[in-house]
Parts: structure tokens; sequence; C-alpha cells
């Protein structure tokens, strides 16, 4: 079994719901296994409050765990139009894996959830693509192919999964998000097993 690392930061739900279909998704596809990791919130004293192990949700990840796996998502909320603090905190550690070029050639995909459906959703996919190409990472999104991808009322971009939760940070997917969400875990998977 080959794993696909799901990597995500979640403050109150919506990108761990999204995290964990996208991992359904992964699981779907023969020989593939979905491993989900998430960052520690951050502030000023984080890393000296923070415990060990998350209350919920998934480990936190290590560098090992990007060395190991043979393709990434990577999710992290909607924050004034770009990635979260926590998850840029987390992948400006990663100097070596980047220096040793451990994600070179793999296939990677993003996802997020956002408040509201023009509240630069999109804006944070193509920037949470950057670091990932610098990392030399293949990127893939999601092809109108797929019929929930034009009708799509809420979440859901041909840059990458997406949820969009509302004033109220409403957690829970709709059914097209949940369908595109798990296209997108099987399609990075079936292209990941192609890949190594
Ligand atoms: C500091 C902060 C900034 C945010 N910025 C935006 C934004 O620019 N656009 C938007 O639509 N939602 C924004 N939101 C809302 C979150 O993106 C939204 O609630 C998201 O679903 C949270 O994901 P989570 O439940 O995984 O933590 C912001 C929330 C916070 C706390």
């Amino acid at each position: 079994m080959q794993e696909i690392l799901v990597l995500y930061y979640s403050h109150r739900g919506s990108v761990r719901a999204l995290a964990e279909v996208i991992g359904r998704g992964i699981d779907s596809v023969p020989g593939a296994a979905a491993r989900l990791r998430t960052v520690p919130r951050i502030s000023a004293v984080c890393e000296a409050i923070e415990a060990d192990i998350p209350e919920r949700g998934a480990p936190y990840a290590e560098m090992s765990d990007l060395e190991e796996c043979i393709g990434l998502a990577l999710g992290s909320p909607t924050r004034f139009g770009n990635m979260s603090a926590p998850m840029k905190y987390f992948l400006d550690g990663t100097a070596g894996p980047w220096l040793s070029g451990a994600l070179a050639g793999k296939p990677a995909c993003v996802f997020t959830s956002s408040g509201s459906q023009h509240g630069g959703n999109e804006a944070t996919l193509l920037s949470m693509m950057l670091p990932l190409l610098h990392h030399g990472m293949l990127l893939l999104g999601l092809p109108f192919s797929e019929p929930d991808l034009a009708h799509s009322s809420g979440g859901g971009t041909p840059y990458g999964a997406s949820h969009v939760a509302g004033a109220n940070g409403d957690p829970r997917l709709s059914d097209e998000e949940i369908r595109l969400a798990v296209a997108q875990g099987k399609r990075l998977a079936k292209l990941a097993l192609k890949l190594s």
C-alpha cells in the first residue's frame, strides 16, 4: 500500500471535513491509502504551549510524512484570501525537504473552506500552489468532466475542492462538495500510483 499525505489545518472543522472526504477518495483507489496529518495552531509562544497530540483530528505532521508519501493534498481555511498562518508556518519549516528534493516530481492538489463564495476561496487555492511549485510538485486540479463543477452553488472549483461554510462557519459539506472532494482524492491517488 502506498500512502498519500492529506495535510491540513482547520480551526472550526470545515477543512477537516473536506480532508476526511478527500481521504475517502484516496482510500477507494486500490493500492493507495490516505495518511491524514494536521499542523498546530501558532501564536508567539505556540511551541511552548501546544500539547504533543491534538485534541481532535489527525496527528501533527512531521517532515518524514512529506518524505514517505507519494502525493500530497494540502488544505487550509481561507484567511483574508490566503492560506492560514499555521499552514504557512509549517511550510516555511520545510527547507530540509526542499533542499533534498523530497517532494519533487510528486503530484499535489489543494483544498480550502471559506466563509463566503466570493471571499477569496479561489485566490487561496492558487496561492497555496506556489510553495508546492517551489518544491517541484506536479499540481492537479478538478476537471469540468466532473458534472458537479459546472453546477455547484456552494464550493468546488477547477483549482481544487472547497466548501463555503457561511457566516457561522457551518462545517457540513453539501452533496456536490463531497462528490468533488472524493473525485479529487481519487484523481490524486491514481496519478500518484502511476508516477511512483
Ligand atoms: C481571521 C479570519 C479570516 C478569514 N478570512 C476569510 C476570507 O478572506 N474570506 C472568506 O470567505 N472567509 C474568511 N474567513 C472564514 C473562514 O475561511 C471559514 O470560516 C472557514 O470555513 C474556516 O475553516 P475551518 O472550519 O476549517 O477552520 C476568515 C476567518 C478568520 C478567522
